[in-house]
């Protein structure tokens, strides 16, 4: 294998989450619980399977948790550096705040929410070949209008870069992966806020610098809202999202130390049931996340929806595509669907609320 350790990673991890709200309230996105592990320690994983070892952490929003868990980086084959913005500085920003870190004379720098199976050498490799500045790693997505679009010419040169624009002119997106020469994060205006994709990208195609595309279609996916997120960890858990911090897919359902089902429930769609949650019987639970001491009473239904830590869902409770904060009750009978969100703490009572698509 290539081994890229001429490169340092930066992983921008420090956005609020405001998407996963209210699950992000309690952890940073990327310390959410994917498949097992925090989100960002399948990112890292494969960081560290391309052979980069130097890892800088762009942190802002609930610093502390990534030192806590991820430390100096030993335990996973990393040289971990934090970086704290004080106020969050944004993309460009983020990059600029961490440019004393960098050791090597190319960075590759993450957002921190995607899961992707690109091949890290061979966007490495088309970067140094192509001399250029900047180098995009590009995907094409059903509905670019959500994302950056980018356009490329023949030569698979970045000709615009549209963040977020109503009729992209391409389907091809950014994927949240870049190489930066040094010199360029240099250039970045320091200690104040930056995007790099309303600024920095422009500006650098405005001034004519050689910014490259990498058009790749492996898998990806960008876990930023409820729908992707509970998409994602059931991937990972059924070993179609590429991930080296995994023994190896383990099926239908992954189970956490001491979580118990019923004989008679039925768990699939790549469902983690986190420690010690209980499922009840006749209950059915397809494609969703539970955290740790959730509880799911019988015959009720969890479909695509993560469950937070000690909730429990009431028997004969359906849910499908929703988010449950921590401590929530929700009481036998009650409906929720389509995108529901509730608070941490919240007690629905028995048949309290009951929401239907034909309502
Ligand atoms: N350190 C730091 N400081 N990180 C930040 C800040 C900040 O102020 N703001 C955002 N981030 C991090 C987030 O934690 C996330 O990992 C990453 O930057 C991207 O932020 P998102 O909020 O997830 O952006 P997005 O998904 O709407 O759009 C971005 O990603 C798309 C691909 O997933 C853009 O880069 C799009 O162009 C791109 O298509
Ligand atoms: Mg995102």
């Amino acid at each position: 294998m290539t081994t890229h350790s001429g490169v340092d990673a930066v992983v921008l991890v420090g956005g609020k989450g405001t998407r996963l709200r209210p699950l992000t309230l309690s952890a940073p996105k990327p310390m959410l619980p994917t498949a097992g592990s925090p989100f960002l320690a399948h990112l890292l994983s494969r960081i560290r399977a391309a052979g980069i070892t130097h890892v800088v952490l762009g942190t802002s929003y609930r610093a502390e948790v990534f030192e806590e868990y991820f430390g100096t980086g030993e335990a996973f084959g990393l040289d971990i550096d934090y970086v704290v913005e004080e106020q969050p500085l944004d993309t460009g920003g983020a990059i600029r705040n961490v440019a004393d870190r960098l050791r090597a004379p190319d960075a590759v720098i993450f957002n921190g929410d995607v899961l992707s199976g690109t091949d890290l050498g061979a966007l490495i490799g088309t970067h140094r070949s192509s001399g250029a500045d900047v180098t995009l790693h590009l995907q094409r997505v059903a509905d670019p209008s959500r994302f950056g679009s980018v356009p490329t010419d023949e030569r698979g040169r970045v000709t615009a870069f549209l963040e977020k624009t109503p009729n992209p002119p391409t389907d091809q997106i950014n994927a949240g992966c870049y190489v930066f020469r040094r010199s360029v994060v240099e250039t970045i205006p320091a200690g104040r806020r930056v995007s790099v994709e309303r600024e920095t990208f422009p500006g650098l195609l405005a001034e004519g610098a050689h910014v490259q595309g990498f058009v790749d279609d492996s898998y990806w996916l960008d876990v930023g809202t409820p729908e992707t997120f509970v998409k994602g960890s059931a991937d990972l858990v059924r070993g179609i999202a590429p991930t080296s911090a995994l023994e190896g897919p383990s099926g239908e359902v992954l189970r956490l130390d001491g979580a118990r089902t019923s004989a008679t429930a039925k768990v699939y769609g790549g469902t983690t049931l986190g420690a010690r949650v209980r499922v009840g019987e006749r209950a059915e639970v397809e494609g969703s996340v539970l955290f740790d001491d959730a509880e799911i009473g019988e015959d009720a239904v969890v479909e695509h929806s993560v469950i937070g830590k000690g909730t429990k869902v009431g028997a004969g409770a359906v849910l499908r595509g929703v988010v449950l904060g921590d401590d929530v009750e929700v009481g036998a009978g009650c409906e929720l669907l389509n995108g529901a969100r509730v608070w941490p703490g919240a007690r629905l009572a028995a048949g309290s609320i009951r929401f239907s698509s034909d309502a």
